[in-house]
């Protein structure tokens, strides 16, 4: 697929069939994933694949704040990604203090850019995603047992489309740009 068309044509995807993605072709995933670009290349963004039903449950269950349209969502998909940081790397001087003042925030850039790479690599390979923000932080750290050290960045369902889906309405590009 040609870099625009995976972009203009990658959707968020809520509906999945059941059949899980291989461990193959999420690996491959996330080497494109892995060539997103990262402040000073620190390469702080993992991914954690949670495919047992059990803990894909208990996320749903008690990790997305009662919100129902997330918890249906996820236990519809067969597989669920946890993006994570590591802390403390990203935005950072080797004294520890802040190289700007956006401070820490870098992280959740860094995390942004490999999680849309995820996605559109996903979605070159025929797989959906779809990313949620909506989900305590602290309650899924728990649940997976993050190591120390990282923190959740968000969430991505995954799995092979079950619906299509039109691109909600966009701004236009008078709207979005300036030229100055
Ligand atoms: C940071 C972020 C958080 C999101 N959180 C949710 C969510 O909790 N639940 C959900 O169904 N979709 C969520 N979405 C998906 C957006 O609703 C979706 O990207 C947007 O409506 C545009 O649709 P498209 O991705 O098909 O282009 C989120 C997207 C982003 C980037």
């Amino acid at each position: 697929m040609e870099t625009l068309e995976c972009i203009n044509t990658r959707r968020s995807i809520r509906k999945f069939k059941s059949e899980a993605v291989s461990h193959e072709t999420i690996d491959s995933i996330i080497t494109a994933a892995s060539m997103a670009p990262s402040w000073k290349n620190t390469q702080i963004t993992r991914y954690h694949i949670i495919e047992a039903p059990d803990l894909l449950n208990e996320i749903a269950d008690h990790c997305v704040l009662g919100f129902e349209h997330n918890r249906e969502l996820i236990k519809g998909a067969p597989q669920l990604v946890v993006v994570s940081m590591i802390e403390k790397r990203c935005g950072y001087e080797k004294d520890g203090s802040f190289t700007t003042s956006k401070e820490d925030r870098w992280e959740m850039f860094d995390a942004g850019i490999a999680s849309q790479t995820f996605c559109l690599a996903a979605h070159d390979l025929g797989v959906g995603t779809v990313i949620l923000g909506i989900f305590d932080e602290d309650q899924v750290a728990k649940a997976i047992a993050l190591p120390e050290g990282q923190k959740v960045a968000a969430l991505i369902a995954m799995g092979y489309p079950d619906q299509e889906c039109q691109a909600p309405k966009r701004k236009t590009v008078e709207e979005l740009v300036q030229y100055l």
